[in-house]
């Protein structure tokens, strides 16, 4: 502690005491009872004897420094500056009757009003105050003690070890707060930087996953791609054909009517005979093959349209199966996303089995990720494809089966996925969700389809089963809610 030295008394000690009283004798008094209070211990050394090895025994020392002013404005001042030198009064023996702008009490309620934690003992004469008016007056604290003139020094003695005492365990259970509000802060600051770990974590890892169906995609396109360019190019080889066929015939018919042209000037000329002319116009229309041409024109040209048309709807499966993945669910017509994939992988299933569709044409749309879906649709049909030319042989002599049925339900929508296969065996069936469960040979399979078919279904609140049987064949049930997806018409 800062040692105070007061100009007006000279005395100095521990606990901060400000006595406001314009009696020199009192402040003779205050300083005979407070100054010499030797073999005291100050609150701050008192420790517990039992739980404390570094425990001292109630040391001696001098417990209070003692300031004193003449006025309540100087009270104010002094206690003022106290604070700001960090070291401030703890308590204030302040007399009623004060000379000069304030009384006691102003000064008592200027000085709360600077430092709400100082203890002060108000000294009256008998007649000075009724308690009842001081007490409406100053609106009591439990900071304030009245002791009236004349006094025992014990009273003023015990007055000033209980006020010290109370205002060192008020600052020492606030310091406790307040150090005990830093913990839980911590705590909670500790916490909540866990939490956003976490979420960065959850965050990272739904990336991740996302990145690896993107990767698994782009793999199954990949595979797709030497199908779908073989399915491109049957009607571009015949679309070609028939272009040249019609570039042929078009040269063939301006020659024809060039040559029809010059006849019908010869007759007008007169250099022609009109018999001979109309000969010669026969003739050339039969050297041209003219009534072929007119017969096979309109075939090409629909086989044409016809190629063309396929090619449109295999680049247009294509364009739509590779849906870039986007972060919100888009309103999705199911029957249309299994057309699709249906379209991109006919060359996986074509030489082994037909695929009947049954389509719900009242099917709501689905709230969904649709590329994930047609990722999830993919998987099945080639799997079916596979089971069934695994039975069959890959070129057999009747083709399999693949049954794709949608069906509203209540709130879900359900899509069946059959074939005719093989079925899975029984102790195969807890496994084949299992990442890299495949039962492929090397390089056939990776067993990634399944994992990433039923984590797409759980990440859209979906519900996926499977009905297979021994040499009968394979069901796959997926149920998707249909979120906010809006009735389709
Ligand atoms: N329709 C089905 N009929 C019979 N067995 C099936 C069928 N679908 C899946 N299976 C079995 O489930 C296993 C796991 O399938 P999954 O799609 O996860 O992996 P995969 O097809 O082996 O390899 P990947 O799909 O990664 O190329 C398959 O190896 C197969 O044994
Ligand atoms: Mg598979």
């Amino acid at each position: 502690m800062k040692a105070a030295q007061n100009a007006t008394t000279g005395i100095t000690g521990g606990y901060r005491i400000l006595v406001v009283d314009d009696d020199p004798h009192m402040l003779a008094t205050f300083e005979r009872i407070l100054g010499n209070a030797d073999g005291l211990a100050r609150p701050s050394e008192i420790r517990d004897p039992l739980n404390d090895a570094a425990s001292k025994p109630l040391s001696t020392g001098v417990l209070f420094e003692i300031d004193a002013v003449l006025r309540g404005e100087d009270a104010v001042r002094v206690v003022r500056q106290g604070l700001e030198d960090g070291f401030p009064f703890s308590l204030v023996f302040m007399d009623l009757k004060l000379p000069g702008g304030i009384d006691g009490v102003e000064a008592m309620k200027d000085l709360w009003g600077v430092d709400p934690r100082i203890q002060v003992v108000l000294c009256t004469g008998v007649i000075d105050l009724p308690w009842e008016d001081l007490v409406a007056e100053i609106n009591l604290r439990d900071n304030l003690l009245v002791i009236k003139k004349p006094f025992d020094e014990i009273e003023v003695l015990q007055a000033a070890y209980s006020m010290t005492c109370k205002w060192y365990l008020q600052k020492s259970v606030e310091t406790q707060l307040s150090a005990l509000e830093h913990r839980v802060e911590a705590r909670s600051r500790a916490l909540a930087e866990a939490n956003e770990k976490l979420r960065a974590e959850i965050k990272e890892r739904e990336k991740m996953e996302t990145e690896l169906r993107l990767a698994h995609k782009l793999e199954a396109i990949g595979q797709l791609a030497a199908g779908i360019a073989h399915e491109i190019n049957t009607p571009t080889q015949y679309v070609s054909d028939n272009t040249q066929f019609l570039k042929d015939s078009f040269d063939t018919m301006v020659k024809m009517l060039r040559q029809t042209r010059d006849v019908i000037q010869g007759i007008q000329s007169g250099s022609v005979a009109p018999e001979a002319g109309a000969q010669k116009w026969f003739e050339m229309f039969e050297e041209a093959d003219l009534d072929f041409i007119i017969d096979e024109c309109p075939t090409a040209i629909d086989q044409s349209l016809d190629g063309l048309g396929r090619i449109a709807k295999i680049v247009r499966a294509m364009k739509e199966f590779s849906h870039p993945g986007s972060e919100q669910k888009t309103a999705t017509d199911l029957n249309r996303a299994l057309e699709t994939t249906i379209t991109v992988a006919r060359n996986e299933w074509k030489y082994v089995a037909e695929v009947e569709t049954d389509f719900d044409e009242e099917l709501p749309l689905v709230d969904c990720h649709p590329g994930d879906i047609n990722q999830v649709f993919l998987n099945i049909i080639v799997n079916a494809a596979h089971a069934i030319a695994a039975k069959r042989g890959e070129n057999p002599e009747e083709k399999g089966r693949i049954h794709v049925v949608t069906r509203r339900l209540d709130d879900e929508c359900e899509v069946r996925i059959e074939d005719n296969g093989p079925g899975i065996a029984e102790a195969h069936k807890q496994k084949i969700f299992n990442p890299f469960f495949t039962t492929k040979k090397l390089g056939k399979g990776t067993g990634q389809g399944l994992a990433l078919v039923h984590a797409v279904i759980e990440n859209h609140g979906g519900f996926i089963a499977v009905d297979s049987e021994e040499g009968r064949g394979t069901a796959f049930i997926l149920r998707l809610p249909l979120g906010h997806g809006m009735a389709k018409g």
